[in-house]
């Protein structure tokens, strides 16, 4: 079948027309035509697109029936929707077709998710795709039935599948029956046939109950295991029940191991979670994220449409952390409006639409960036540096509807560029070459789209980009 039910038709034309008409709707980030999204899925590099599938809801802009939605691109910044890739329509999945990934084997996209059945048990699962556009299920789902007797049938999914040689490699999320997180490995000659490898880590009582979405990517000689952990309680940074970080290791082919240093937050923004690294891209490694947790205001649902995806990032292994860059494809997309010398405080043009980037070179002396701002000046959302402490602040206790707190960084040194990238209902700012992004949904009134520079910081250079959609 693996269709979405024909009887929902109306209603999605009805709810994509509103949703279409929202004045948050980006114009560079992946988000839902209607309807809800949640976790990326099976982010790969196919037949000359890059695809995106995500956890979607088609028929309300919040949680519930869990379809596999599916967009794709030329570049990572403009996204096409297509039709829904996978719909629970087995027993095995009735309770949704919950998160996971793809590879690509003698031309054919192999996406792997879990099958949440009616009563929640989770299973691994398998559709296969010739053309990168109809799935079929596999005929003998699950690929794999149960985990192994340590960990709770209701919690194990997530898989990300991969190859090293010439074997496939499956992780698997997992919370044990000691509630700990725990990552399984499993081991496949042909993608179809699956043995239990390992477990290649498991958490402590600092490092939350599940572990969800783990990805496990190479670069140069170096593993890195992402994980969405719940319940963190035990590292600094991490001030959220849903969070995501990564340890840098080695993982050892033969016996499952993973071997890692300490646990690094990914995003010491607001809204970053589930983050999966594309498959099947040779020359980079690029990560998307669901922008936003599952704690996030969603006030777009009343427009129905709700959850986005950041701008793809390019990441670098550097010693045990990561550094991120925005996708280099989004650069013949962004317009100069203005580019001025030596500025102490002041009023910017306005961004057209809302989007685009604004880059600061900063000095070592406090100061303070507002966005987003209204007319009234009483709207805004801030960004400030703290000199005394080297931090980075991001405050949303005035950016509009469903306006949150603030969240901050401490850096290693000052910055020196910030680069902002702004879409309408977000921020993203990358920091001293990307060693640290902080992200936020942020829902501004209508108007509100002035940008002013405050305090006594002299910045040697400010540039602004507007967003152009056709380059
Ligand atoms: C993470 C998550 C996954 C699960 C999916 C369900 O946000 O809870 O573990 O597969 O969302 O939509």
């Amino acid at each position: 079948m693996n269709r979405i039910n024909p009887d929902g038709q109306n209603n999605i034309a009805s709810m994509r027309k509103a949703a279409q008409a929202c004045a948050h709707r980006h114009l560079f980030h992946m988000m839902p035509p209607q309807g809800w999204t949640n976790d990326p899925n099976g982010f790969v590099y196919y037949s000359g697109s890059y695809h995106l599938f995500y956890q979607h809801n088609p028929y309300a802009a919040q949680f519930g029936i869990i379809h596999w939605g599916h967009a794709k691109s030329a570049d990572l910044v403009r996204w096409e929707p297509l039709p829904v890739a996978l719909a629970p329509d087995q027993p095995y999945d009735a309770g949704g077709c919950f998160s996971g990934s793809s590879v690509v084997h003698n031309g054919k996209l192999y996406v792997f998710y879990t099958g949440n059945d009616k009563d929640s048990i989770q299973t691994q699962c398998l559709a296969i795709s010739e053309d990168g556009l109809h799935f079929q299920k596999y005929e003998n789902n699950p690929v794999i039935a149960a985990p192994p007797e340590a960990v709770k049938p209701t919690q194990f999914r997530d898989p990300c599948v991969f190859r090293r040689g010439e074997r496939f490699y499956m992780v698997v999320g997992a919370e044990n029956k000691g509630c700990r997180g725990q990552v399984i490995v499993y081991i496949s000659d042909d993608l179809l046939n699956w043995s239990y490898l390992n477990t290649i880590t498991a958490g402590d009582d600092t490092l939350g109950y599940m572990w969800e979405c783990p990805n496990l990517f190479f670069q140069d000689d170096r593993a890195v295991l992402i994980l969405s952990p719940q319940g963190i309680t035990g590292y600094p940074q991490f001030n959220s029940s849903h969070d995501s970080g990564y340890f840098v290791g080695h993982f050892d082919e033969a016996t499952g191991a993973f071997t890692h240093g300490g646990f690094h937050k990914l995003d010491p923004g607001f809204d970053f979670y589930a983050p999966q690294i594309a498959a099947n891209i040779p020359d980079r490694s690029v990560i998307t994220a669901w922008m936003s947790t599952w704690e996030t205001p969603a006030p777009t649902s009343a427009h129905h449409w709700a959850g986005s995806m950041i701008l793809p990032r390019e990441v670098r292994v550097k010693g045990d952390r990561l550094l991120f860059a925005p996708v280099r494809e989004i650069e013949k997309y962004l317009k100069p409006v203005i580019a001025v010398g030596a500025v102490s405080g002041g009023e910017l043009p306005p961004l057209e639409a809302a989007a685009g980037r604004l880059r600061v070179s900063a000095e070592n002396k406090d100061f303070t960036i507002r966005l987003f701002c209204s007319a009234d000046g009483r709207e805004y959302t801030e960004i400030s540096y703290s000199a005394d402490i080297c931090a980075i602040n991001l405050d949303l206790s005035h950016s509009g509807e469903a306006a949150r707190g603030t969240r901050s960084v401490t850096l290693e040194y000052a910055p020196d560029i910030l680069d902002i990238y702004l879409d309408r209902s977000s921020v993203e700012v990358f920091i001293n070459g990307g060693e640290y992004v902080m992200t936020a949904r942020v829902f501004p009134h209508q108007g509100s789209s002035g940008i002013r520079i405050l305090g006594e910081a002299v910045f040697q250079n400010v540039s602004l980009w507007g967003f152009a959609v056709h380059p």
